[in-house]
């Protein structure tokens, strides 16, 4: 592996220009010896945050530029970034690939919450719009997809080769999903390429895969169109070239690391995860005990911690009286916040949901997603008004008061990458039930006299996902709710475990120390 030099060698390059003072200082502060790692995404929060990717994107870089870390990130400049960001451009405009007229202006700055530096790349026909990230208003995939996530993978592969467009290159390009899985490939077909690359899966079945006709507008040789590169299935696959090139392969959890070389859980990509298994790791996410903190948490009425429930209970009344439920004490509230599709097994809650309400409990849903889901709910509620409420949309402040005021917390996942709604809920004093499978059995320790003897207990797991064994699985924790010495051992457990980034983030550091051994971080 070829060290880059002090400032990569490319301090002259005639389209360096200088950033912000602020975020000058910042990197002032970096050593020549740092290890330099481009971490691309497509969601970081707080400038974009879809699901747990963006959440991931706005810790861990935090995390591991504590470990001195030379990490910055590079994600689009989708509408209002720039500004967020204090953003300043940086050299001159490029065409990134064939398929784009529109030349590409990088952006420097950083994120609003943490300073932590920041890329952004300006194309405003692919990212200057309203709607999300990936879809439109209606929900509708962005019909430029493939280019939009081309040209985020090509300048990010950029930074990582002598044709770097800033006055910095990384030695480790790290990919996130499908949307930079075509870093890898880019790398390796350029010869300018220096830098290593590390792609994380967070979540397997979004592959990015479209007609093979764009090979040439997103600038890749006809030659790697082959099942030993790109080709999936006759489709050019952006996760299948991420996960034949990268020269390291990474995951959200070591249980998924390890189910996705199945067939049930590999989505057809089994056999090239098991192939590359030896550069496959699986490293559990960390949560963010600054914005997830019932200690400190600003949305929350009441704060509460281990030592002192009172306030769990103060946020419990007032969501039944915020969700016009009845405010009971003693009624068990279960609570559900989630993306609506088939794999968090939204349906098996429903599938049970009658049988549930013959206990003494309140159910609390809130979600959005796949639209027959949101209408059987929004059907369910109003049926049961007095025992039910779901709310459909995306609601920050809601489901921090859900993770509070919950007595219970369901994710029966089908299967899940690691998933941070569980670790929320035991931190707020909510036990999960959960599917045994990926992050979720990483994450919890199922409720038995063995481990309530010995104090491990944090929730409630299940072996398969469906219904039965869903109802089973609750009606134990209604029971242990009942006795309130066992209930309160299992909070306390779940309430005092940690799930530091910093666990999280010495395991990617020492898997980039491997890939670019010359350096010291
Ligand atoms: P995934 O990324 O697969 O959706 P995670 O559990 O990793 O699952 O992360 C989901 C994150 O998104 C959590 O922070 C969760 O609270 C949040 N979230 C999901 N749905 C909603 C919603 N409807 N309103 C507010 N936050 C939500
Ligand atoms: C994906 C997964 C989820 C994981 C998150 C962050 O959205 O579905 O399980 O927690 O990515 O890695």
């Amino acid at each position: 592996m070829k060290k880059f030099k002090k400032n990569n060698g490319f301090a002259e390059d005639p389209r360096s220009t200088t950033a912000s003072s602020s975020v000058q200082s910042l990197l002032a502060d970096e050593s020549s010896d740092s290890l330099r790692i481009l971490y691309s995404t497509a969601e970081a929060e707080p400038l974009v945050k879809i699901g747990g990717l963006g959440e991931v994107s706005g810790a861990l870089p935090g995390a591991l530029r504590q470990l001195g870390v030379d990490i910055r990130l590079l994600l689009p400049a989708y509408r209002g970034v720039i500004e967020a960001i204090q953003g300043e451009p940086i050299g001159e405009s490029f065409q990134a690939i064939p398929g784009v007229e529109e030349p590409v202006q990088l952006f420097l700055g950083k994120m609003p919450n943490t300073g932590q530096p920041v890329y952004a790349v300006a194309c405003p026909a692919l990212y200057d719009r309203d709607g999300g990230p990936y879809t439109d208003q209606d929900g509708e995939d962005w019909p430029d997809n493939a280019l939009r996530f081309g040209v985020l993978s090509k300048v990010a592969a950029l930074f990582g080769s002598t044709a770097s467009p800033a006055d910095w290159a990384a030695d480790i390009i790290h990919c996130n999903d499908w949307h930079t899985g075509l870093a890898p490939a880019y790398l390796m077909h350029d010869r300018r390429a220096r830098a290593r690359s590390v792609m994380s899966i967070h979540n397997l079945t979004f592959q990015g895969n479209f007609p093979s006709e764009l090979l040439g507008p997103l600038g890749l040789p006809k030659s790697c169109f082959i099942t030993d590169g790109v080709e999936f299935y006759g489709r050019l696959s952006f996760l299948k070239a991420g996960l034949y090139y990268a020269d390291y392969i990474t995951t959200v959890s070591p249980g998924y690391a390890r189910e996705i070389q199945t067939p049930e859980f590999g989505f057809g990509l089994e056999g090239l995860l098991a192939h590359r298994r030896n550069r496959l790791s699986g490293i559990l996410n960390g949560i963010d005990n600054t914005d997830w903190n019932p200690q400190h948490d600003p949305y929350l009425p009441a704060r509460f911690g281990p030592q002192d429930l009172i306030g769990k209970a103060v946020n419990k009344q007032l969501l039944q009286e915020r969700l016009g439920l009845k405010p009971n004490a003693e009624t068990i509230v279960l609570g559900v916040v989630s993306r609506f599709t088939y794999q968090k097994g939204v349906d098996l809650v429903l599938g049970i949901a009658e049988e549930l309400l013959k206990q003494p409990v309140q159910l609390v849903i809130l979600g959005s997603g796949d639209r027959h889901y949101e209408i059987e709910w929004s059907r369910f509620a109003w049926d049961h008004p007095e025992n039910v409420s779901v709310t459909i949309g995306y609601d920050v402040a809601l489901a921090h008061l859900i993770e509070a005021g919950a007595d219970l917390f369901l994710m029966p996942s089908r299967f899940e990458p690691c998933g941070l709604n569980q670790m929320y809920s035991m931190y707020y004093g909510a036990p999960p039930v959960v599917h045994r499978t990926g992050g979720l059995a990483d994450s919890v320790t199922d409720t038995t006299p063995c481990t309530l003897l010995d104090g491990t207990a944090t929730g409630f797991v299940f072996e398969n996902a469906n219904t039965a064994e869903l109802l089973a699985c609750i009606s134990r924790a209604l029971l242990a709710f009942q006795d309130r010495k066992t209930w309160q051992k299992i909070q306390y457990k779940g309430m005092t475990q940690s799930f530091d980034w910093e666990t999280s983030a010495n395991q990617y550091f020492k898997i980039y120390q491997a890939l670019a051994p010359t350096k010291t971080g």
